[in-house]
């Protein structure tokens, strides 16, 4: 039907930078259904300092910090308004977060968009040409289902999909 397809314009990286290479229409059932941003995460150096900052300095109240091993960081949440910012230390030189810092310093690591099953949106935006990070949803901070996209896809923001587990 006419009424659920909305316009989606491919770009391809052309020459002269990204081009608009065609206008599909598309269904809003093959699309990644999102919710809002549910958080953004932060990567930092010094988790205790960060926190006093956003504490002392923004007036924002760190509800929970968390470690998870899985991406080896420790994560201490702060709400604003209907999202979070979820700030991100390393615990170990090699992982993902201390790597990150190393190439682009401290600052936005990823945007994380609420959907309601990470597993249904991979393979929305597998299927419509998105690289992924991970195949499969992962366990994340606060007892998350949560997966990356890969950047590359993105124009450069890592990008998150979480949801409440068993959805
Ligand atoms: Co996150």
């Amino acid at each position: 039907m006419l009424s659920e397809l909305i316009p989606q314009t491919r770009f391809s990286c052309g020459p002269s930078g990204f081009e608009t290479i065609s206008k599909l229409k598309i269904p809003y059932s093959k699309l990644v259904n999102i919710s809002h941003i549910e958080h953004i995460g932060i990567a930092v150096r010094d988790l205790e300092a960060a926190i006093a900052f956003y504490e002392k300095t923004l007036g924002l109240q760190c509800y929970a910090t968390e470690e998870v091993d899985d991406q080896k960081v420790r994560t201490a949440f702060f709400r604003v308004g209907g999202t979070k910012i979820e700030l991100l230390a390393s615990t170990t030189p090699d992982g993902p977060v201390a790597k990150h810092i190393e190439r682009r310093g401290e600052g936005v690591h990823h945007i994380a968009f609420a959907v309601d099953s990470v597993r249904a949106s991979l393979a929305e935006a597998e299927a419509l040409g998105v690289g992924l990070i991970d195949h499969e949803p992962r366990k994340g901070a606060e007892g998350m289902e949560i997966a990356f996209l890969h950047p590359r896809s993105t124009l450069g923001v890592l990008t998150e999909f979480c949801a409440q587990p068993g959805r």
